[in-house]
């Protein structure tokens, strides 16, 4: 069999079952680091959401040194403009409140606290990824939970 020359650049997305009881946190996620990357400045997720709630248990907010970028997509192959939830994400220090209802990305340049994400309503399970400029993850919890 002939030697692969870019096969060790094909990562498999093994999504892993988060058995998530409570919250509106991943129910199934994988991520990779800048090590799993073949060195990349580059940390990300991939997750399928359908719970309510907080999705840090009152960890939130929080702050990374590096900017990262969430990004909601509906899954429905019929609708693709449809997110099927809604989601309050608060941002800065002021905890100003963002709703997303719709495919989104929230652009969180490094040193901008954010957070609580609190999904507040979900009809369909939606699909977020959180990518973050920066080979290893990194975050500072600034709340009381
Ligand atoms: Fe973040």
């Amino acid at each position: 069999m002939a030697e692969s020359k870019y096969g060790h650049l094909v990562k498999k997305m093994n999504m892993r079952d988060t058995q998530r009881k409570i919250g509106g946190n991943a129910d199934f996620i994988n991520g990779f680091s800048g090590k799993d990357l073949e060195g990349l400045a580059l940390n990300f997720t991939w997750a399928i959401h359908k719970g309510l709630g907080d999705w840090h248990a009152g960890r939130d907010p929080h702050v990374h040194p590096y900017d990262e970028c969430l990004v909601f997509m509906g899954l429905d192959p019929d609708n693709p403009g449809y997110l099927g939830a809604e989601i309050e994400v608060g941002m800065g220090e002021e905890g100003e409140k963002v709703i997303i209802d719709s495919p989104t990305a929230i652009v969180v340049p490094g040193g901008l606290v954010h957070g609580p994400l609190i999904t507040k309503k979900v009809d369909q399970p939606y699909g977020f990824s959180a990518i973050c400029l920066n080979g290893e993850h990194e975050t500072t919890w600034l709340g009381e939970g």
